[in-house]
């Protein structure tokens, strides 16, 4: 169970200011659910990501991973206790390959080919034309997101938080990544946390969380907040604003 006590976290401005990015935020996800984050662009989603991957230190707040606080651990603790984080904009690796992260991932070195191809299937890659690929800027955007996602799944981690997956992927690429996470899901051997403002991702979830302006403006199940999204896209809902749910 992952749960996040009254976290904020605030920024000095040049002039001297304080920004608050996230404005006391509190929320349980039970284990094995799959949660997604959603809302407008800039109303703190990857901060909050961050935060519980251990990317960000938490102004205040306190982070508790099956009943132990982690709030002062940094990443590499957090990945030994089960967390893994894909990026929004994943880094590139000049000098490995594809088959070098999935082993890394793996912490396996020996990772057998079949295994390697499985997690690139699954994210909608053709593995022959990949393995061997250097992670550098000769991928595109889409391919290093995809490839990165391929290593959280190969980190088989007990809870993976992804960061817009959608984001540069091909529609064909992206309905084999949404069958992907259906998949997972439905083995129920771990909890997912995707931010998303993809439909079909959405219809996944358990739980869609809406966060505006660095707090959790809406919970709920999809049937509840989805029309409410729909509705913000025409424009009828200011999901950044507060309204309320019947
Ligand atoms: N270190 C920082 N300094 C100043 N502003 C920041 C910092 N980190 C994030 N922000 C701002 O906080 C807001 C939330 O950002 P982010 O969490 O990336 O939003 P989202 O992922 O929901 O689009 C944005 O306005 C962003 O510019
Ligand atoms: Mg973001």
């Amino acid at each position: 169970m992952l749960e996040l006590k009254n976290l904020s976290y605030r920024v000095r401005n040049d002039d001297g200011t304080e920004l608050t990015i996230l404005n006391n935020i509190s929320l349980t996800i039970e284990d094995n659910q799959l949660v997604v984050f959603t809302g407008p662009n800039g109303g703190g989603k990857t901060t909050l990501a961050k935060t519980i991957m251990g990317l960000i230190q938490p102004t205040s707040g306190q982070i508790l991973y099956n009943g132990r606080d982690i709030t002062a651990l940094g990443i590499t603790e957090r990945a030994r206790l089960g967390i893994s984080y894909g990026f929004q904009q994943p880094p590139r690796f000049k000098g490995l390959r594809v088959r070098d992260l999935l082993c890394l991932a793996a912490g396996d070195e020996k990772l057998p080919k079949n295994v390697c191809c499985a997690y690139l299937t699954q994210v909608g890659l053709c593995a022959n034309d990949y393995l061997d690929r250097e992670v550098d800027s000769s991928l595109s955007g889409g391919e290093v997101k995809r490839i990165e996602i391929a290593t959280v799944l190969a980190r088989k981690s007990s809870l993976m938080i992804y960061d817009e997956p959608e984001a540069g992927i091909d529609l064909w690429s992206f309905a084999r990544l949404t069958e992907t996470f259906g998949e997972l899901h439905r083995r129920h051997e771990s909890t997912m946390i995707i931010i998303s403002h993809q439909e079909r991702i959405i219809s996944l979830a358990d739980e869609i969380i809406v966060i505006a302006g660095g707090a959790i403006r809406h919970r709920g199940t999809k049937d509840a907040i989805l029309p409410l999204i729909l509705a913000d896209t025409m424009g009828n809902c200011a999901l950044g604003k507060e309204c309320i749910i019947k």
